[in-house]
Formats: structure tokens, sequence, C-alpha cells
């Protein structure tokens, strides 16, 4: 992190967030009075059991689900002040989000899926489309431009989201657990692109994982665990 990096605010920064579900089996807290900050060029990792909360956190760093209690600011500016109209077109303009799933549409081709999120937001450029080319060939799809999701394996159509996620070049990737249906090779793959397109494009990434090996291909890692978040320290951290 950089000198000009550490004096600006935080991109995203959440401050003492509850969030509960109330459910008809009952009352789920999730997250309990949890700090975080996500600092402009980071790339973090978040590990943590299965339920633990890694999704529910994510949702609220993405603007996609709001907390019971406590702020979220982005870049030093309180949300609650938005309105519901800036705060979708903040969503839509500055977060991408990667699933486990890839949610691409089944009857568009690979160039049209990644393409989709900027045409939505109006007509596409001819500079849009080579950037959705350029996307494509850094994930190393560019062979398979005119295939169909269903005529791709995997890994392949998780690299696609990917690509998708980034068409509107956005400041924060969110990735929960994107490589939960892929097999080893294919996760490997994938984390390192995702090494690769944080280092290339500068976008800030967290990622929500529950495999400790994936998670220490970030800069930096945090563990969940009931209801909050602390940052894992390394060796180097210690001795340095
Ligand atoms: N919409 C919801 N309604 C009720 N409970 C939920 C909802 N979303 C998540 N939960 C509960 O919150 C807890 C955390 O879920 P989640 O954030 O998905 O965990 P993780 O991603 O770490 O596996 C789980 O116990 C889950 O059942
Ligand atoms: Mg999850």
């Amino acid at each position: 992190m950089n000198k000009e990096t550490m004096k600006s605010p935080p991109l995203v920064s959440l401050l003492k967030v509850d969030k509960c579900f109330t459910e008809v089996g009952g009352r789920v807290d999730v997250l309990k009075c949890l700090d975080f900050k996500v600092a402009e060029g980071a790339f973090l990792a978040i590990r943590g059991a299965s339920g633990v909360g890694k999704s529910t956190l994510l949702h609220i760093l993405g603007l996609l689900d709001t907390p019971t209690k406590g702020k979220i600011l982005l870049n030093g500016e309180e949300i609650t002040r938005f309105s519901d109209r800036k705060i979708s077109h903040i969503r839509n303009r500055d977060i991408g989000f990667v699933f486990q799933f890839h949610h691409l549409l089944p009857d568009f081709t690979a160039l049209e899926n990644v393409l989709m999120p900027a045409r939505i937001s109006g007509a596409v450029s001819s500079r849009e489309k080579a950037y959705c080319k350029e996307l494509i060939a850094l994930v190393g799809m560019d062979h398979r431009l005119e295939h169909l999701p269903s005529e791709l394996s995997g890994g392949e159509r998780q690299r696609l989201a990917l690509a998708r996620a980034l068409i509107r070049k956005p400041k924060l990737l969110l990735a929960d657990e994107p490589s939960g249906n892929l097999d080893e090779e294919n996760t490997k793959k994938l984390h390192q692109l995702l090494k690769d397109v944080h280092e290339n494009l500068g976008v800030t990434i967290v990622l929500a994982t529950h495999d400790i090996s994936l998670s220490a291909l970030a800069d930096e890692r945090f563990v969940m665990h009931d209801g909050t978040i602390t940052q894992e320290i390394t060796e180097e951290q210690t001795h340095g």
C-alpha cells in the first residue's frame, strides 16, 4: 500500500454492523458489531466455515443487502444519506460480483454474456466491444467467443463470469466462493486469474472462500468467527 492509499478513506467501511435474520425457524444473529475496512487497491480474502456469514458480509459490502444496525461508508461518506436510486447506480457502476454459480444467460454467446451489463446500461460503443474482447482474452477465453454457456466447461464459464463482472470497470470486485463448484486444477487457474486481474486492472478485490490455500493468494487475510472478523497475521508480519 502506498502513502496515497493510506491517506484516502477506505473504499468501503463497515462500522459496528449487526445483521440478523428473523425467519420462521427463529432469529439468526449472523454479524455482531462487525468492523471491516476495504482500502482501495486491496486484495483481501475472507475465510470461515460454511454458514459463518461470508456471503452475508459480501452482500452488505456490495450494497445488495442492508445491515440491521451499524453504518456503511463509501469513500468516507455514510450511505444512509444516499437515495435508493443513487445506491443502485453505485452498485451497477462500481461493484462487480462473481458467485459460486456463473449465472450466464443460456441463450447468449460468451461474447454477448460478457457484454450484457454494458448493454443493459445503454448503447454499447465500439470501444466497449473492444474492451470486452480484451477482457475475454485476459481470462483465456478468446477462442470461445461465439460459444453458448452449455458448450463450455465449468471452469470456462466461471472465467467468463469473471470477465462479465469486470466489463463496467468496477472499483470493487466481490468474489463469493467463485471456485466452489470447480475441480482442483480449475480452482487454481481461477484464483491465479483473480491475482492477474488485481495486478493488471488495479481493481480492489474481496474474495470469500472456505479454503485456506486460496485465501493465501490474497495480500491480506481475514477469518470470520461467531459474527465477527479478525485479520490473520502472517509470519512475515510478526517478524518484519
Ligand atoms: N435470507 C436469509 N434468511 C435467513 N437466514 C439467512 C439468510 N441468509 C443467510 N442466512 C443464515 O445466515 C447464516 C450465514 O449465512 P451465509 O452468509 O450464507 O454464510 P456463508 O456464506 O459463510 O456460508 C446462515 O446460518 C444462514 O442460514
Ligand atoms: Mg456463502
